[in-house]
């Protein structure tokens, strides 16, 4: 016996780059044993397969070729393009900057559409990206939009990266956040935009466990209503 799709709870956590939503939404799946998407590594991914490649990532027909057939795996926290291990290739920055040009490209968007679907699996799903409850769950049972101001999404990646041995330099990522959210936020085929339904959740003064709590608790809530049937 198949289960209906519909059945399948989704809570989407969208936002910002470097809001905490990856964490948030990877955390709130362990919660509640739930299986974790993160979008934006499959636009990664499509990005460094044409980098590799040599595609032209502004080759709309081509890069979506590559899209369709992506032979991506995720295990235990690694990310697997066919049989290489690129969990760190695809948080090189330059992938990065590929990711965010071949994700404004509507042919990607569609190749990938589908794909991402697959994920929604018995027990349930968290779904991470920019367009999860807008395009790719709009039926999501719970919807979150994680903010947090450029500069305090700036700081918490230039931790990151001094934590990891790299220099930085915090106006250039303050004005690079600004930059990214500006092409996210303006591109014509799915912007980064809050769900008309979804919670909006500010994390500039919020530590990652209040951020964790705030959304099961909205899952919970979303889950009692949709019980009664409303
Ligand atoms: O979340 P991230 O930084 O890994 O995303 C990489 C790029 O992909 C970023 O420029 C936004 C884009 N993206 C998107 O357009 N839609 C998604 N659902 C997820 C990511």
């Amino acid at each position: 016996m198949t289960f209906p799709v519909a059945n399948i709870p989704v809570i989407t956590v969208d936002g910002p780059s470097a809001s905490g939503k990856g964490t948030v939404a990877e955390r709130v799946a362990a919660a509640l044993g739930f299986h974790f998407l993160d979008s934006g590594a499959l636009y990664r991914l499509t990005a460094l397969s044409a980098l590799k490649r040599g595609v032209a990532l502004d080759d709309e027909a081509a890069v979506a070729a590559l899209a369709v057939e992506l032979p991506a795996r995720f295990r235990d926290g690694l990310v697997w393009l066919s049989e290489e291990n690129v969990t760190d290739a695809i948080r090189a920055e330059a992938v990065g900057e590929g990711a965010s040009k071949v994700a404004a490209l509507p042919a990607v968007r569609a190749a990938l559409l589908e794909r991402q679907r697959g994920y929604r699996q018995p027990p349930g799903l968290v779904a991470d990206g920019r367009d999860m409850g807008t395009v790719i769950f709009p039926d999501a049972v719970a919807k979150v939009f994680l903010t947090a101001s450029a500069e305090a999404r700036a700081e918490r990646r230039y931790k990151q990266l001094i934590e990891k041995g790299n220099s930085a330099n915090l106006p250039a990522l303050v004005a690079d956040m600004q930059a990214r959210d500006a092409r996210d936020t303006a591109r014509t085929v799915a912007p980064l935009k809050p769900a008309g339904d979804a919670l909006l959740l500010d994390t500039t003064w919020m530590d990652v466990e209040s951020a964790v709590q705030a959304v099961l608790a909205h899952y919970a809530s979303r889950q009692a209503r949709s019980k009664q049937g409303n």
